[in-house]
């Protein structure tokens, strides 16, 4: 069997929005600049290109969650893999996400983050797929809304492959 990536959002069409995101940010925080949580390890790409795009002295740091198997469904089960380096009590914390899906992930993090006392807490989301939705979030930014498919590229992956991918694409087997 062999796979190919068909394209869906081309690396200037996300160049672009990552662009227009990073301005929009920079205005709404200019008095008190965020610290950027990079969900990891899917948001690593979108988040280094998003800092880049802020015009502010961000503050950066990661966190490590899993959800996915090997496979393309979610098991429903979160899990922190690596916690942040330091604490978010008091301070603007936008969290960076490649993709909102079922929004398990999401509601978790919101959710532990609030009771560390942090003074706001945010959502950047690179993609959402509405369609896959279990929880309501709301994603204050948000780059691409897509349709129901199982994405790889610019930081996703398929079982650990295709995150090196420039562009966003949809793999197809045959
Ligand atoms: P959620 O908890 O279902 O919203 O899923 C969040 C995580 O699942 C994302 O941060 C991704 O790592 C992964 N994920 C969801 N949809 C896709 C996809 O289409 N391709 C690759 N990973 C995905």
């Amino acid at each position: 069997m062999s796979e190919r990536i068909v394209t869906m959002i081309s690396k200037e069409e996300i160049d672009k929005r990552v662009h227009e995101l990073g301005a929009e940010i920079s205005d709404h925080y200019r008095a008190n600049p965020p610290v950027l949580v990079c969900v990891l390890k899917g948001s690593f790409v979108f988040a280094a290109d998003l800092a880049r795009a802020i015009d502010a002295p961000v503050r950066i740091d990661f966190l490590g969650m899993r959800s996915y198997g090997e496979g393309t469904e979610s098991s429903g089960v979160v899990q922190i893999t690596q916690d942040l380096s330091r604490p978010i009590a008091g301070e603007d914390v936008l969290i960076v996400e490649d993709i909102v899906d079922t929004g398990l992930t999401i509601a978790h993090l919101i959710d532990l983050f609030r009771t560390r006392a942090p003074r706001s807490v945010k959502v950047c989301a690179l993609l959402h797929k509405p369609a896959r939705a279990k929880v309501q979030v709301k994603v204050d930014y948000l780059g691409f809304t897509i349709e129901d498919r199982f994405v790889v590229g610019y930081g996703l992956d398929w079982a650990e492959k295709y995150r090196n991918l420039p562009y966003i694409g949809v793999v197809e087997r045959s």
